[in-house]
């Protein structure tokens, strides 16, 4: 049986699924049982209230806490992500990185001969990109970490087909862990692949655009969602509900979006979650004229705009895509060292692998290490390593995506033939 409770009520040998904050907003799975008073400290220092435990799996609350009932849950409709055998789990993850890296490299080739097409008004051949999509939503039916871990690592000189790509991987994540059925998921992953093909219909000018907008060239972009609808419409090979994400991945829950101020469920489903897709990738990629935010700065905005820009409920889901300690985040060890994640386990959201940059002294290391922060003490629950916090890796000089390019280098040569 399922049950809410206080984080205050946890105790050893619960098993804890879903957590949420004081808003009553779901924010992981973390889908782990309770060992150490440690892991209980962390979660009441993470800012997390409520707990959904499993009685099946782990020890019951002894008696119903003052002021909260032991609530018994309707099924939720957010899909948990299933637990699963972590060593199995970590070597589908290694087998995949492989593959998906070879699927995200092409996509990203495909995408720009597309784009290029459509800039000189060539004859347009989509088959390449439904083999993309198909093949994005493959290794994410294989393995439903690698592919979106890639999203970390982006070139900010190919920002249009980076993003491009990544949105579609984002959006088919997000397809998959709200069960949708694959035909659904391959249009969601295409749409969001093409939605923004409108722009290569605008003038050159403002393609290359370093700055922001003017108002008027603002206004000009605003159109690209109906340009992106006029290309795809006379594609016969791509199905008809793609053009539905096209045009409304710019609408805002509250109405406040563009081309046609659609409100709330106004918005197509698909539509909803390829702007979340949309923004997020958006927000987490340098652009000539700003930084990169870190992915759980890109996080936090996100859920700031929960209900206001987007729908709460793929908010909810996004939140427990990209994790607590997203890949790339950078972030601070209890014993002060500091490092970049590199691979969140969904089993061990507070307990990612860590390629440790720099010591306890802060002095940045010529020979940067990996190391598990699941990782315990031998014969007890302690672990060795633990994470106090996120920190912004450009005060510290650090090109994240440096590291990561260089530390699935090294996944790979771990990785088993
Ligand atoms: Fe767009």
């Amino acid at each position: 049986m399922k049950k809410k409770i206080a984080v205050a009520d946890l105790s050893l040998g619960m098993f804890v699924g879903d957590v949420f904050n004081s808003a009553n907003e779901l924010l992981i799975s973390a889908n782990t049982m309770i060992v150490s008073e440690r892991q209980i400290d962390k979660f009441q220092k993470t800012g997390f209230t409520h707990v959904i435990i499993d009685t099946e799996r782990g020890i019951d609350v002894k008696k119903a806490p003052m002021g909260l009932e032991p609530l018994e849950l309707p099924v939720q409709k957010v899909i948990a992500i299933e637990p699963s055998d972590e060593t199995k789990r970590e070597r589908d993850y290694f087998q995949e990185l492989n593959k998906a890296k070879v699927v995200h490299r092409q996509a990203i080739l495909i995408v720009k001969h597309f784009y290029r097409d459509i800039r000189f008004a060539k004859v347009l051949d989509p088959r390449p990109l439904l083999v993309a999509v198909d093949e994005m939503m493959s290794s994410i039916f294989r393995n439903a970490d690698a592919l979106p871990s890639l999203i970390r690592i982006k070139d900010v000189t190919e920002y249009v087909f980076n993003h491009s790509v990544n949105v579609s991987i984002l959006s088919i994540a997000l397809g998959k862990a709200l069960g949708y059925k694959k035909e659904s998921i391959f249009e969601v992953g295409l749409g969001a692949l093409l939605q923004d093909c409108g722009m290569m219909r605008m003038p050159e000018s403002l393609m290359n655009k370093k700055g922001i907008y003017s108002k008027a060239e603002r206004k000009l972009v605003e159109k690209h969602p109906i340009r992106s609808v006029e290309i795809i419409k006379n594609i016969r090979e791509v199905p008809t509900n793609c053009l539905v994400i096209a045009e409304q991945h710019h609408e805002r829950w509250n109405g406040r979006g563009y081309p046609h101020h659609l409100k709330g469920n106004e918005i197509h489903a698909y539509s909803l979650i390829a702007s979340i897709a949309d923004v997020y990738d958006a927000i987490t990629s340098a652009r000539e004229y700003r930084p990169a935010r870190t992915p759980q700065s890109g996080l936090a905005t996100i859920f700031k705009g929960s209900n206001i820009d987007f729908s709460r409920e793929y908010v909810q889901l996004l939140t427990k895509i990209i994790g607590v300690y997203p890949v790339g985040s950078f972030v601070k060890l209890n014993d002060n060292s500091m490092g970049i994640v590199t691979q969140v386990d969904k089993g061990k959201l507070l307990h990612p692998r860590v390629l440790i940059l720099f010591n306890s002294r802060g002095d940045k290391l010529d020979k940067p290490y990996e190391i598990d922060t699941s990782e315990k003490l031998w014969g007890t629950n302690t672990y060795l390593k633990s994470i106090s916090g996120s920190l912004n890796p450009e005060a510290f000089n650090t090109e994240v995506n440096k590291y990561l390019e260089e530390s699935h280098g090294l996944f790979q040569q771990l990785s088993p033939a």
